[in-house]
């Protein structure tokens, strides 16, 4: 089998613990160059993971690596820069989430990737795990009937990663773009990705850059950015065209436990992860049933999915359209938190 060449572009911590350690586990994938605007950052990274070429920047290296798609690892404001530039190159993409830092640059990434009709899937790992998997298969079985309501949450009571996360320049904004993007995405997947058309959200500012100490915190590669702007947490509804409708809450500090579920309701029964427990009701009584899922490297099954649908022509599961909704409705919850109403999508 031929090998498929991928060119990794940010040289930081996801590339180095997440994505690397998924390609290492395979011979039909061959990484074959690496880039960050951090030349030094790139080097290293190529040496410790043997790739042939280290690049200092991503047209450097889209003009001078082999490569059938980039994976872009790079600060969210800087996806649609690489991502266009791959695009132009003719190149596949796999880009981390969120799609972009705004929805100006996620529609500018879409006519790019269209015009060079190359192959696009957004890396939101969470839809890989056994239980996302198993309840998706559930529900379209219509094991579950049909789903009117969805809540979800991936919220920290202190968790507020450091560097140019906090930077909305750099990030385009805190949580919600950062964790609710998780738990908002692989539930709007499992609801079927119906169409959103409104959505109404408040943000908070009220704690901000706290001193909090004995708390871990996910620690950007350049730890120095001192710009705090982003929102403490948020919450709110997004109502979807077939009446169905969807609760959220993320926060990245917050004065109670942090917690990460999705409850799905639907009008034969429901379901609530993590742990996966269906339930339902069977010869007149209440179940709950609890499958045995397993663990999964969900970071290997999104590359390995990428992969396969560029050795079939097979649709990625979060292809180009799924990932610009995604970003109309994170940027209608910013939208809906700054104006205090209630906003089309
Ligand atoms: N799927 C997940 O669970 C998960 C977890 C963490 C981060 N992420 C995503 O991964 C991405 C990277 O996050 P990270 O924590 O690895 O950040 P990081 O700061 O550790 O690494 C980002 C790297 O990108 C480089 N970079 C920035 N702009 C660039 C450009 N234009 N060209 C080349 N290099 C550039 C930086 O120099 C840095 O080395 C973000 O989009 C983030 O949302 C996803």
């Amino acid at each position: 089998m031929n090998k498929i060449k991928v060119a990794i572009i940010g040289a930081g911590n996801i590339a180095r613990s997440c994505h690397m350690p998924a390609y290492n586990k395979r011979d039909d994938v061959e990484v074959t160059a690496v880039a960050d605007i951090n030349f030094e950052r790139a080097k290293a990274f190529a040496a410790d993971f043997g790739i042939p070429k280290a690049f200092a920047s991503a047209e450097e290296l889209l003009s001078n690596a082999e490569c059938d798609y980039v994976d872009i690892c790079v600060w969210n404001g800087s996806h649609a820069p690489c991502a266009i530039a791959a695009a132009r190159h003719g190149k596949g993409i796999l880009c981390e989430k969120p799609m972009a830092a705004s929805l100006e640059d996620a529609l500018e990434m879409q006519r790019e990737i269209e015009k060079a009709d190359v192959p696009f899937m957004l890396a939101v790992c969470t839809r890989y795990s056994p239980q996302v998997q198993l309840l998706k298969q559930m529900i379209t079985e219509g094991k579950l009937g049909d789903i009117y309501f969805a809540k979800t949450a991936y919220t920290r009571r202190r968790g507020t990663p450091r560097g140019w996360f906090t930077d909305t320049k750099k990030s385009g904004g805190g949580p919600v773009i950062d964790l609710g993007v998780h738990c908002i995405d692989r539930t709007w997947y499992l609801m079927g990705n119906p169409r959103p058309v409104r959505v109404s959200a408040s943000a908070s500012y009220a704690i901000g850059d706290y001193q909090t100490k004995g708390v871990g915190r996910w620690v950007a590669m350049d730890s120095d950015v001192t710009a705090f702007d982003t929102e403490d947490s948020a919450s709110g509804i997004v109502h979807f065209e077939n009446g169905a409708s969807l609760m959220f809450e993320a926060s990245w500090a917050q004065n109670a436990p942090g917690e990460s579920f999705t409850q799905i309701l639907g009008s034969k029964g429901g379901a609530r992860f993590d742990p996966l427990t269906v339930y339902g009701e069977e010869c007149g009584y209440l179940t709950d049933n609890t499958p045995t899922c397993g663990t999964a490297d969900v970071f290997y099954e999104e590359i390995d999915h990428f992969i396969h649908c560029l050795r079939t022509g097979e649709k990625p599961i979060s292809g180009l359209d799924q990932a610009v909704t995604m970003q109309r409705i994170l940027d209608g919850i910013y939208r809906s938190a700054k104006e205090h109403k209630e906003v089309e999508i």
